[in-house]
C-alpha cells in the first residue's frame, strides 16, 4: 500500500547542496531528505578537485569574479557571481565549523595552523582551491551526512527515486516518490520543496559522474512548467582515465594545476599550441585541443605526466589517483596517465533567482539541477562546490522567512497503478540507454553541426514516444524512471543547442564557428519549446 508522508521543507538529493540546506534551516522544521541510493554515492561525493574561495590575502573578489567571468565566455550573470564569490570565504567557515577537514599548507612537513593550502586550476589566476587532498567531495559529504545524520529534525530515506513533483493551484506541494525496497509510490508531501538532484552527464556515453546523474529534478521541474536555460552548455572534463577498467574515473584538473603536461602518444606537448594558458586554460579549450589532437592522429587517448615530482608529493596530494592508477597498472610517479575527455558538469539548468527559487511557487531548485548564471557558457572549476553551498544558505533563509505564508497542505491523491501491467521487455529499457548515451555523445558532443544535431533531435523525439508508452503500462522503476528523465533532458540540451546560432564556451558548432557580439542565454519556455512539459 502506498505510504503518505508529511513534513514543512521536502528535499530531493543529498549532496553537498541539499546537506548544506538541510543544516541551514532552523532545527524546528520537519525536513526529509531523499537520496536515491545510498548516502554518500552522488556526484558531490566523488568531486575531487576542490571549492574555490577568496581565502588568500593577494586574491581578491574581483579577480575572482572576473576569471569566472571569463571562462564563461561573457554569459555569466554578473549579480550571480559576485554573490557567489563574496560568500566564499564564509562558506569555507561555515563548511569548517561542520568538521571539514582540509589540507593546510605545511613548511617542510609541519602544517601551518588555520593557513589552507590552495591549490591551482584553469581559468584561475590565482590560487584559490581549497580541497582534502584529492577527495574534498567525499570529506565535505561525509561530514554533512553525519551532521544531517545526527540532527533529530532530519529525517533520511534512502533508495527514493522522485517520480514527478505535485503541483495544486500552482504551488509545489511535494512530490510521488517510488520506494525502491517495497516497490511503490509513495507520496511525500511539505510546504517547500527543493531539488538538489544534479545534473544530466549520464546522457553521455562517456562521463566522470556516477549513476544518478540522469538529470531527474530537471527533467521533474520541466513537466512542472518551470523554464530551463543554456543547456547546450555541458561541460567535458578533458582528463578522464582511459582505461578499459577505469568506469567514471576523474583526474583532477589539480594534476595540472600542479604542474602536469598534457603529451601526444609520442610523448610531444601539444597545449601551447592551442592557448598561452596551456594545460591551465579553461577547460572547453583543453578539451577540445585533446579531441582534435586525437582525431587528427586516430589517437584513443592523450597522456597526462606528473612524473618530474617526487613521490611523496603525489601520494600526498593524489592519493586516490595514485591507488586507483596502481591497481590498474598505472605508476603516476614514474609514467604519464592515458586520459580522455568525458561529460563532466551541467552548467544550465532549471532557471532561478538569487535565493534558488524556481517559476512554481514553493519550488527551488539548488546546485547542478539549477541555471544560476554563475557559470555562463563554461563552469570555471571548482565553483560548483561553492555554488551548492552558497545558494543552499540563500534558500534556507528564504524558506524561513516565507514558509509561514505557504498554503496549508491538501491531500492529494496516492499513486495508482491499478491499470498498468508489469514490464517483461526489460530489454528495450537498457537498449534505449544505451542508445540515447551513444548519439548524445556521437551527436552533442565536444564539436556539433545542424546536421548531427538534428540526427539526435530525431532520434531523441523517437525514444520519447516509446518512453511514454512505457511509461503509461509499465510499473515504475528507478531504471525506467532515469530514462524518462533523460530522454526528455537530452532533448531539451539539443533543442538549446539548435537555437544557438553562435560557437560560445562550450558550445562549438563546425556550422557557426564565430562569437556572436551580443551574449544571451538560450531559454526554453513551456510556450516556446516543441517539447510538451507533460507526457
Ligand atoms: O578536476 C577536478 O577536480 C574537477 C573539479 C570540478 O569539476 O570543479
Amino acid at each position: 500500500m502506498p505510504q503518505r508522508f508529511e513534513h514543512d521543507v521536502l528535499i530531493i538529493g543529498s549532496g553537498a547542496a541539499g546537506l548544506s540546506l538541510a543544516l541551514h534551516l532552523p532545527d524546528h522544521y520537519r525536513i526529509a531528505v531523499l537520496t536515491k541510493a545510498n548516502v554518500n554515492e552522488g556526484s558531490t561525493y566523488w568531486a575531487q578537485g576542490g571549492m574555490a574561495a577568496v581565502l588568500h590575502n593577494r586574491d581578491t573578489v574581483d579577480s575572482h569574479v572576473e576569471d569566472t567571468i571569463r571562462a564563461g565566455a561573457g554569459l555569466c550573470r554578473r549579480e550571480a557571481v559576485e554573490f557567489t564569490v563574496r560568500n566564499s570565504r564564509r562558506c569555507v567557515e561555515w563548511l569548517v565549523e561542520q568538521g571539514v577537514d582540509f589540507d593546510l599548507r605545511d613548511d617542510a612537513g609541519v602544517p601551518k595552523e588555520r593557513e589552507f593550502h590552495l591549490t591551482m586550476e584553469g581559468g584561475h589566476s590565482h590560487r584559490r582551491i581549497i580541497h582534502s587532498a584529492d577527495r574534498t567531495g567525499r570529506a565535505i559529504s561525509e561530514v554533512l551526512t553525519e551532521r544531517a545524520q545526527q540532527s533529530a529534525n532530519i529525517e533520511m530515506f534512502t533508495h527514493r527515486v522522485a517520480v514527478d513533483l505535485v503541483v495544486h493551484n500552482g504551488h509545489c506541494s511535494g512530490a510521488y516518490i517510488l520506494d525502491e525496497k517495497h516497490e511503490r509510490v509513495d507520496l511525500f508531501q511539505a510546504r517547500a520543496v527543493v531539488i538538489a538532484t544534479g545534473g544530466a552527464s549520464k546522457a553521455y556515453l562517456y562521463t566522470s559522474n556516477p549513476d544518478g546523474a540522469s538529470g531527474d529534478g530537471i527533467a521533474m521541474a520541466w513537466r512542472a512548467g518551470c523554464r530551463v536555460a543554456n543547456l547546450e552548455f555541458n561541460q567535458f572534463h578533458p582528463t578522464c582515465l582511459y582505461h578499459p577498467k577505469a568506469k567514471s574515473f576523474l583526474v583532477t584538473e589539480a594534476v595540472r594545476g600542479e604542474g602536469g603536461k598534457l603529451l601526444l602518444p609520442d610523448g610531444t606537448a601539444f597545449m601551447q599550441h592551442f592557448d598561452d594558458r596551456g594545460e591551465l586554460a579553461p577547460r572547453d579549450i583543453v578539451a577540445r585541443a585533446i579531441d582534435h589532437e586525437m582525431k587528427r592522429l586516430g589517437a584513443d587517448c592523450v597522456f597526462l605526466d606528473i612524473s618530474h615530482k617526487p613521490r611523496a608529493f603525489l601520494e600526498s596530494h593524489f592519493p586516490t589517483i595514485m591507488e586507483r592508477c596502481s591497481q590498474l597498472g598505472i605508476d603516476m610517479a614514474t609514467e604519464p596517465i592515458p586520459v580522455v575527455p568525458a561529460a563532466h558538469y551541467t552548467c544550465g539548468g532549471i532557471v532561478v533567482d538569487t535565493h534558488g527559487r524556481t517559476d512554481v511557487k514553493g519550488l527551488y531548485a539548488i546546485g547542478e539541477s539549477s541555471c544560476t548564471g554563475l557559470h555562463g557558457a563554461n563552469r570555471m572549476a571548482s565553483n560548483s562546490l561553492l555554488e551548492c553551498i552558497v545558494y543552499a544558505e540563500s534558500a534556507a533563509k528564504h524558506i524561513d522567512t516565507t514558509l509561514a505564508d505557504a498554503p496549508t497542505l491538501t491531500e492529494m491523491p496516492v499513486w495508482d497503478e491499478s491499470q498498468v501491467t508489469d514490464s517483461d521487455e526489460d530489454v528495450v529499457i537498457s537498449h534505449n540507454w544505451d542508445e540515447l548515451r551513444r548519439f548524445m555523445w556521437d551527436y552533442v558532443g565536444i564539436v556539433r553541426t545542424n546536421k548531427r544535431l538534428q540526427r539526435a533531435q530525431h532520434r531523441a523525439q523517437l525514444l520519447q514516444a516509446e518512453i511514454a508508452e512505457y511509461y503509461s503500462n509499465y510499473k515504475v522503476s528507478n531504471d525506467l524512471l532515469e530514462l524518462r528523465n533523460l530522454a526528455m533532458v537530452a532533448e531539451l540540451m539539443i533543442q538549446c543547442a539548435l537555437q544557438r546560432k553562435e560557437s560560445r564556451g562550450l558550445h562549438f558548432t563546425l556550422d557557426y564557428p564565430d562569437l556572436l557580439d551580443e551574449a544571451n542565454d538560450t531559454i526554453l519556455t513551456p510556450e516556446n519549446s516543441t517539447l510538451q512539459t507533460a507526457d
